[in-house]
């Protein structure tokens, strides 16, 4: 006869999760799936059609975990047929395309779509959230660096991989990671285990170090209009400094972008200091 005890031993070591694919359409999501499940690559394109489904078993640690893999279309067409199926996951692989910047900054967009579609009781502290860089074998046409994309995965709590599907780099690692990471969230009564979310830095520190890196010009860095007074200048600039200083902010660029406030600074000052002399003449 089966005891309570051999039923809730079991219990604890089979698991079934749901995991997600999101991303612009040709970054590689398939891909990264079929790499993942069948040890192959191909390099003709063919369009996810709506959704593809499939179905693996992972060991992790002393459990078995059953993974049904929702695989996502991309292309905005079909939207209709994605919303219905964002409820109820575990995991979400968010994948772009190293060599196109409109694949990274579609994350946020992908991101609010998953939200929108949830409704109101979307717990985004409940799913595991695995960002790839895909394509990295296509080294010369990069254009997202890993800081960049590491800065935007890890400032959310989310992890980071660099991945190629063609060459197979980072795929096995980042799988690995992602279901050992659903199981320890699944163990850990469906919240994310809060030592990952705590990366030493926060989102306005991430945010900050992204705009001083896209910014134009030294008004759009210290984040006042163009033409501000000399107080303004000084007030954004004592903000930056204490945000970004490297011994207080971690967060991957900012030191680069603490310099690069600081050299603005200086710039700023002598360029103000003409300005002064011009009307005191
Ligand atoms: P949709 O289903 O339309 O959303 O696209 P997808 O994101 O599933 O893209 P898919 O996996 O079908 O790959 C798109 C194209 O990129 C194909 O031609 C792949 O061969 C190619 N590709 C995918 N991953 C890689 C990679 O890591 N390196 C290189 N060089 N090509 C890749
Ligand atoms: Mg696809």
């Amino acid at each position: 006869m089966e005891t309570t005890a051999t039923k809730r031993r079991d219990n604890k070591k089979s698991l079934r999760v749901k995991v997600i694919s999101l991303g612009n359409a040709e970054v590689g999501k398939s891909c990264i799936i079929k790499r993942y499940c069948e040890k192959r690559f191909v390099p003709k394109y063919l369009a996810t059609i709506g959704i593809d489904y499939g179905v693996t078993k992972v060991q992790v640690r002393d459990r078995e975990i059953k993974v049904n893999i929702f695989d996502m279309a991309g292309h905005p067409f079909f939207y209709e047929v994605r919303n219905e199926f964002y409820k109820d996951s575990q995991g979400v692989l968010l994948v772009y395309d190293v060599g196109l910047r409109e694949s990274f900054d579609a994350l946020d967009s992908w991101l609010g779509e998953m939200k929108q579609e949830m409704g109101s009781q979307a717990n985004m502290d409940s799913i595991v959230f695995i960002v790839c860089a895909n394509k990295v074998d296509l080294t010369k046409r990069r254009v997202v660096d890993e800081g960049e994309g590491r800065l935007w995965a890890e400032s959310r709590g989310f992890h980071y991989f660099e991945t190629s599907a063609q060459s197979g780099e980072g795929i096995n690692e980042m799988f690995q990671a992602f279901f050992s990471s659903i199981t320890d969230m699944c163990e850990n009564g469906g919240k994310r285990p809060v030592s990952e979310v705590s990366v030493g830095f926060t989102k306005e520190q991430a945010d900050t170090i992204r705009r001083i890196r896209n910014s134009k010009d030294s008004w759009d860095m210290l984040g006042v209009k163009p033409g501000a007074t000399r107080e303004e200048v000084n007030k954004a600039y004592r903000k930056l400094a204490v945000l970004l200083h490297p011994d207080k902010c971690v967060a991957p660029g900012s030191e680069d972008a603490f310099k690069a406030v600081v050299e603005q600074e200086e710039h700023q000052e002598e360029h103000l200091e003409e300005h002064q002399e011009e009307h005191l003449e």
